[in-house]
């Protein structure tokens, strides 16, 4: 089954079971909830979650023992897409070919609606559905809170994002650019396979190749995304584009030109790809992933 299939298929199974985690409140602070819904129900590729059951399932772990902990994820990373689109951050309209969490609502429910989702991550993966080994679940919160977080992880990115517009910080962006791509998009990307490797009990040569995978793909992805904002189809992409041109930001495009960044993201991949030699075929789908995250147009 080619990988975009596969894809799909995964999209619409997680998509059918997503909406027992909203249940609606009945009180009139609801509203937070039906945002939070809105906003993680509302479409998206859903392929942090694909990377957490295809790396899992590397060590004979199922689709429902994932389940959870894939939910985590993307109930983290839609709040950080609802941040990233506020007028103090991206100013975005347009998020998954719908209006932008706080357009829909208003600015103040979508930043409480980010606030839940990030709360709900953890409170999901502290639950015994996560994995019966408290041990596990100690590891995956460990390993979410410190890839999500303001210390070289996530935040650290979007700071940094921000900062590079118009180079307020004055910084060198050669050095920046890698950094940047890495912390903002690549850390909850090195998690989707670290929690991978962490509910399969994966050994410490495991745990290194899917690290190095991740690594990969989570720079890629990012120059991706960058390529797709300048030369993507807005209606495929579902997001308004040729916003980095606009609001000054350095993107590994605006800074080398679309053709080195190809190139950049094909060696990223390329590389990604040899990592996951040790597994042998079982690793195909996740080697054609990284392809996919090359060539993908949304
Ligand atoms: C968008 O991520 C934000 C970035 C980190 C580039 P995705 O392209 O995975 O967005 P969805 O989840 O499919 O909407
Ligand atoms: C966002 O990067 C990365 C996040 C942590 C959300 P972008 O700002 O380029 O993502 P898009 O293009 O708005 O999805
Ligand atoms: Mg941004
Ligand atoms: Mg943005
Ligand atoms: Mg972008």
């Amino acid at each position: 089954m080619p990988v975009t299939t596969a894809l799909k298929e995964y999209a619409n199974r997680f998509n059918q079971i997503l909406p027992a985690y909203f249940p609606s409140p009945q009180g009139a602070e609801k509203r937070v909830v039906e945002a939070m819904s809105y906003a993680v129900t509302n479409g998206g590729k859903r392929l942090r979650p694909f990377l957490v059951y295809h790396t899992a399932k590397l060590f004979g772990i199922s689709f429902e023992q994932s389940i959870n902990t894939a939910v985590a994820l993307e109930c983290l990373h839609s709040y950080s897409l609802i941040h990233d689109d506020l007028p103090a951050m991206d100013n975005d309209d347009l998020r998954r070919g719908k209006p932008t969490c706080h357009k829909a609502f208003d600015e103040a429910t979508a930043i409480l609606a980010g606030d839940g989702l990030l709360t709900y991550a953890f409170e999901l993966l502290s639950q015994e559905k996560t994995h019966p080994d408290s041990t596990v679940r100690l590891q995956l919160i460990s390993a979410l809170s410190q890839n999500a977080g303001a210390f070289d992880g996530m935040v650290a990115g979007q700071m940094l994002d921000l900062l590079s517009e118009e180079n307020k910080a004055n910084l060198e962006p050669e050095k920046l650019i890698h950094h940047i791509e890495e912390m903002k998009t690549g850390r909850l990307i090195s998690f989707a396979c670290r929690a991978g490797a962490i509910l399969g009990k994966a050994t410490n040569q495991q745990t290194e190749a899917l690290q190095k995978y991740s690594r990969g793909i989570g720079i890629a992805f990012q120059i991706t995304d960058d390529i797709l904002d300048v030369i993507g189809n807005q209606t495929l992409v579902g997001k308004t584009l040729g916003k980095d041109d606009i609001q000054g930001k350095i993107t590994f495009v605006s800074l080398y030109g679309l053709d080195k960044a190809k190139a950049l993201a094909t060696d990223l991949i390329k590389q990604a790809q040899n990592a996951l030699d040790i597994f042998g075929p079982q690793a195909e789908t996740l080697k054609e992933l990284a392809q996919f995250i090359l060539e993908r147009d949304h």
